[in-house]
């Protein structure tokens, strides 16, 4: 017996969930769950950019707030997600020119993470999300053709002078296991930290599908990052099934699921694991992958599906 959270919490490590802001004030079951099994929390949407500054200079912070105030109250730590990103991210930054882009960034960063420097609770930053291709080159975002690859070391550099106390993290996906992408994220990594770029942590999103296998060597990749001396966690897993979902692989997304914990549990620099939600009825699944759901690990009526003992126990 016992909570999620009491379980990760014996190990000295974290178990989370990416949340929302409406059913979070609307659903009693929602924060109910949201408070009682998790530990960690990460604003899902409400600390992006399109959120958090749509207009040039004009901060929002109510979504943001919400979600942080219940941390507090619920005795939870916060990740923030994400400073810098290709995508929700307002078309008036895309569109400036580098010194621009560079200023907005900069006071982007300076105001969003400054507003929670002094807040024990926000903990960590993706600071830099998703700026790899599936190949492992740079990806090709506004970002980089604008401000060319130091917008990176830019970034993070911004961050630290914001909260020198905050973790700051890179993160992104399909980097789970050892592959091509994941091997020039730990390139980077590497070579960030040897020009003494302000890179602590590296998150690895965990959106994992059963009809793509389980990626190879997730434990020995998470390892490596940890002997370059940064901490690892997984930062927004989920397991996706193709629907209907038949029993072969309910069993499957259970052994996903665990062995991402197990992967976690095993590297003492991993902190913790960020679920990217909790209910199906509220997951980025079956809008974004068109026929896939059934991903987290409560159904769409709050109730505790099979793979919630998968974790339970995993933990
Ligand atoms: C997703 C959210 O879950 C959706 O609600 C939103 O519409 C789009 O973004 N990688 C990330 C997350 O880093 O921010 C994304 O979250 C999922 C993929």
């Amino acid at each position: 017996d016992g909570t999620l959270r009491d379980h990760a919490a014996e190990r000295g490590k974290f178990i989370g969930a990416a949340l929302a802001t409406g059913p979070l004030s609307n659903e009693a079951p929602y924060s109910t769950i949201a408070r009682t099994e998790f530990n960690q929390v990460t604003p899902e949407n409400a600390l992006k950019w399109d959120a958090t500054e749509p207009n040039d200079n004009q901060y929002s912070f109510s979504g943001a707030d919400q979600i942080v105030n219940f941390a507090v109250a619920n005795n939870q730590i916060v990740h923030g997600h994400t400073l810098v990103w290709h995508s929700q991210t307002p078309g008036w930054v895309q569109g400036l020119n580098a010194t621009a882009m560079r200023a907005a960034m900069q006071d982007h960063i300076t105001t969003v993470v400054g507003r929670y420097a002094n807040n024990a609770a926000v903990r960590s930053w993706d600071v830099v999300n998703e700026a790899f291709e599936e190949n492992g080159s740079m990806r090709q975002s506004f970002w980089l053709n604008t401000m060319g690859q130091t917008y990176i070391a830019d970034a993070f550099r911004f961050a630290r002078a914001a909260d020198p106390d905050a973790r700051l993290c890179i993160n992104d996906f399909n980097v789970e296991g050892i592959n091509a992408k994941s091997t020039a994220m730990f390139n980077l990594v590497q070579s960030l930290r040897a020009q003494n770029v302000p890179v602590d942590c590296v998150g690895f999103q965990g959106h994992l599908a059963v009809q793509f296998g389980f990626p190879n060597q997730v434990q020995q990749n998470l390892q490596r990052f940890a002997d370059l001396g940064v901490q690892v966690r997984i930062t927004e897993l989920d397991v996706r099934i193709p629907l209907p979902a038949d029993d072969t692989e309910l069993a499957t997304q259970n052994t996903y699921y665990t062995n991402m914990i197990s992967a976690c549990n095993n590297v003492t620099a991993c902190a913790g694991v960020t679920i990217w939600g909790f209910t199906d009825k509220y997951s980025w699944v079956p809008d974004t992958f068109s026929g896939q759901g059934q991903a987290l690990l409560w159904d769409t009526n709050y109730v505790a599906k099979p793979v919630y003992n998968a974790v339970h126990t995993a933990l």
